[in-house]
């Protein structure tokens, strides 16, 4: 479905060779209904001139941030807030360091700070430049805030070189700037994520916890709210910062999580279950604080309530996704699971692979439903957040096909 007529995008081109690209990009957008700005920086002009994306958007090209005859018309403000998204491409090593650092130190910079729309960045260089570690670094910052990497390719360069650093086809380009806009996928919907560990006492000052950060269910919040959704977010301890627009609750054991799940559950169209509930209890929890010994010390432990499981034996219950952290036999045991809690998806996560699960940004997940599964491949949490998302909306909307 093509949801760019009308739309307002803002064409960011850097200085680098695949600009000459972005001139057939210009066309495609202008083709499919939107309506386009191009900016340059200085770097471009010497690839292609200002008048190519003039004759190709129909409009006048910017380029000047202290210019007078622009800023009487459409100044860098107005312009930054026209636009619907800002498409960086191509988006050059040094462009992107400046994104990072916040600078704005010529007009494209400085738009992109004045302005509240999604920024998207298709990166164009050298392949030693892509995977230098600044950039990588630089690149990994920018995902962080939510701005969406595009690319790049693996293939031959215009230096002679093969490797990672090829801008991705205007074509490419066209169809992830249309996803952008169609990512009101969940719109509507009401959805509640759990995350984070839970801690459940031993004694007023002990507890037992795990190594869960929260940060896949808070990026998991992020894309749903992105993606159009009212979302709760139930969240054990963690030290994360509520992303905008969310309805946060803070609890701290597998007990008041639950309860907090169950008593809102009625509203709820989807439920993702990413916390690392502790599966037991201490039975009881010491008065004060437990006095050192030389005894030793056993400690009984009790089940704790399976929210999933629970939700998942109710005849009435939202779509629900669980998560599993498996560390072989992925396919067999997440199946099994997701089988036996009765749920509709599950994420599961290979423990043990280097970048990948508790504590660090980056994931890879295996997603399986009844009669499917997907690979998100290892990638900043927010990527796979907003791909998993996808993956829900689209299984969601079956079901309800399905039971409709
Ligand atoms: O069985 P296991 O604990 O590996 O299952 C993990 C899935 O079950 C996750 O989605 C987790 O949030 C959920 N879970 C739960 N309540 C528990 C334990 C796990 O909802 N007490």
């Amino acid at each position: 479905m093509n949801f760019l007529p009308g739309k307002r995008v803002l064409l960011g081109v850097t200085g680098g060779i695949a600009a000459y690209k972005s001139a057939e990009l210009t066309r495609l957008l202008v083709k499919a209904g939107a309506d386009v700005r191009v900016v340059m920086t200085d770097g471009a002009k010497a690839f292609v001139t200002p008048l190519t994306y003039q004759a190709l958007s129909g409009n006048p090209v910017h380029h000047e941030l202290l210019d007078e005859t622009a800023e009487a018309g459409m100044g860098h403000i107005e312009l930054a807030k026209w636009a619907d998204r800002i498409l960086i491409a191509p988006a050059s090593a040094n462009f992107i360091a400046r994104l990072r650092q916040g600078m704005a130190s010529d007009l494209l910079s400085t738009l992109c700070l004045a302005s509240s729309a999604p920024i998207l960045v298709a990166p164009a260089m050298n392949q030693q430049m892509w995977s230098n570690a600044q950039t990588q670094e630089n690149v990994a910052s920018l995902e962080q805030r939510g701005i969406h990497i595009l690319g790049p390719d693996i293939g031959d360069q215009a230096c002679g070189d093969f490797g990672a650093g090829r801008m991705l086809e205007p074509a490419d380009l066209l169809q992830h700037l249309n996803l952008s806009f169609s990512s009101q996928l969940l719109g509507g919907l009401n959805v509640m994520i759990t995350a984070g560990p839970t801690r459940e006492a031993i004694d007023a000052v002990r507890f037992i916890s795990n190594r869960s950060s929260g940060k896949m269910g808070f990026a998991i919040a992020s894309a749903a709210r992105e993606a159009g959704a009212n979302v709760t977010l139930v969240t054990g301890p963690v030290s994360l910062q509520t992303p905008e627009g969310i309805t946060r609750i803070n609890v701290e054991t597998a007990e008041q999580m639950g309860q907090c799940v169950l008593d809102q559950l009625a509203d709820q169209h989807i439920l993702i279950g990413s916390a690392a509930v502790a599966d037991y209890v201490p039975s009881n929890s010491f008065q004060g604080k437990l006095k050192k010994s030389s005894q030793q010390l056993s400690i009984e432990l009790t089940p704790t309530l399976d929210i999933m499981r629970e939700v998942g034996g109710m005849t009435d219950r939202p779509f629900t996704v669980g998560f599993a952290a498996e560390t072989d036999n992925i396919k067999t045991y997440a199946q099994e699971k997701r089988r036996s809690k009765n749920m509709d998806m599950i994420a599961a996560n290979q423990v043990g692979v280097p970048e990948s699960g508790f504590e660090v940004d980056t994931n890879s997940l295996d997603i399986y439903w009844a009669n499917g599964e997907q690979h998100l491949a290892l990638a900043h949490k927010t990527k796979i957040a907003r791909q998993l998302v996808e993956v829900i909306s689209r299984q969601y909307r079956e079901n309800q096909g399905d039971n409709a």
